[in-house]
């Protein structure tokens, strides 16, 4: 069966159909991909059952790759692959439990942001064999920037703002049940604050989008505090309205890609801890943003 693809909603995300990631991609599928991928947004792969190795030799088709911050949740022959879970072994998560419970798109607190990431679903929590939960949210926030009005569009046109990895840490490590601890000496080193522009331009689309992100944004450069909160605010509700949304009913056996300059994804914590749920995510390196 050739390769296609089916749109998941009018502003983002393909369903990849009649590819199989454990077998090699001819170079002319995967130029189709890629293209699809910096067209669409969001990629979905169904019903892949891939090894660790096949996923990061996939994922660096679009890049190097990463390794995070959070060294205790990688795996130790694959570092590249960082695990998402609330399963726990000798009472510790294997994996962040908490990850993207916000809106936000992937390491926007560093200098050069990752250009995507690609998240295989390993465990999916359910119920009765029909409902599952933790989904994950999707939004287009190049089609966002493109639905603003003309005089938004140029209040924002220059602004820059602080995104901060450690700001959110600890909001995070404060909540309720959080295993967080406080971040290491070193680990802070690796996190300073930074700052982008409010509208990136896409490296490869050359299309613009709104890059603040209620994850790890803390404030706009230059603004009174109250009213750069309200502006973002602002820009957030806009964002996150359902025409640039696609909410992900998650199998085992997925495999989600997303373009992290123009899209943001939230993960929805719908589920306790007699629930489980794991799941394999690369980074693709990405570059500064303009
Ligand atoms: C991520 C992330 C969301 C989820 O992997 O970057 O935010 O639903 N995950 O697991
Ligand atoms: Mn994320």
């Amino acid at each position: 069966m050739s390769m296609q693809f089916i749109n998941l909603t009018e502003n983002i995300g393909s369903e990849v159909i009649g590819v199989n990631l454990a077998e090699p991609i001819s170079k002319d599928d995967m130029n189709k991909i890629e293209q699809q991928f910096n067209n669409r947004a969001v990629l979905l792969f169904r019903n892949q059952d891939i090894s660790e190795e096949q996923h990061i030799q996939f994922s660096r088709y679009f890049g190097e790759l990463e390794i995070h911050v959070l060294k205790q949740y990688l795996l130790p022959e694959n570092p590249e692959i960082l695990r998402i879970s609330n399963i726990q072994e000798n009472k510790k998560n294997i994996g962040i439990s908490d990850a993207g419970q916000y809106w936000h798109t992937d390491l926007s607190y560093t200098k050069t942001p990752s250009r995507c990431s690609i998240l295989k679903a390993k465990v999916i929590p359910e119920r009765d064999g029909d409902t599952t939960y933790g989904d994950t949210c999707f939004i287009n926030t190049a089609s966002a920037y493109e639905a603003l009005d003309a005089d938004m569009k140029q209040r924002i046109k220059s602004l820059k703002a602080v995104h901060s990895y450690t700001d959110r840490y600890e909001k995070m490590r404060l909540a309720a049940n959080s295993q967080r601890q406080p971040l290491t000496e070193d680990q802070l080193k690796k996190v300073p604050e930074v700052i982008h522009p409010v509208v990136r331009t896409h490296p490869i689309t050359g299309r613009k989008s709104i890059y603040v992100n209620e994850g790890f944004t803390t404030s706009i450069v230059d603004m009174d505090p109250e009213e750069g909160k309200k502006l973002l605010q602002d820009l957030y509700a806009h964002c996150t309205s359902d025409v640039f949304k696609y909410r992900h009913k998650w199998r085992v056996g997925d495999i989600m890609m997303w373009d992290n300059c123009s899209t943001q994804h939230l993960a929805i914590s719908d589920y306790g801890p007699d629930k489980l749920r794991f799941m394999h995510r690369t980074t693709v390196m990405g570059s500064e943003v303009f």
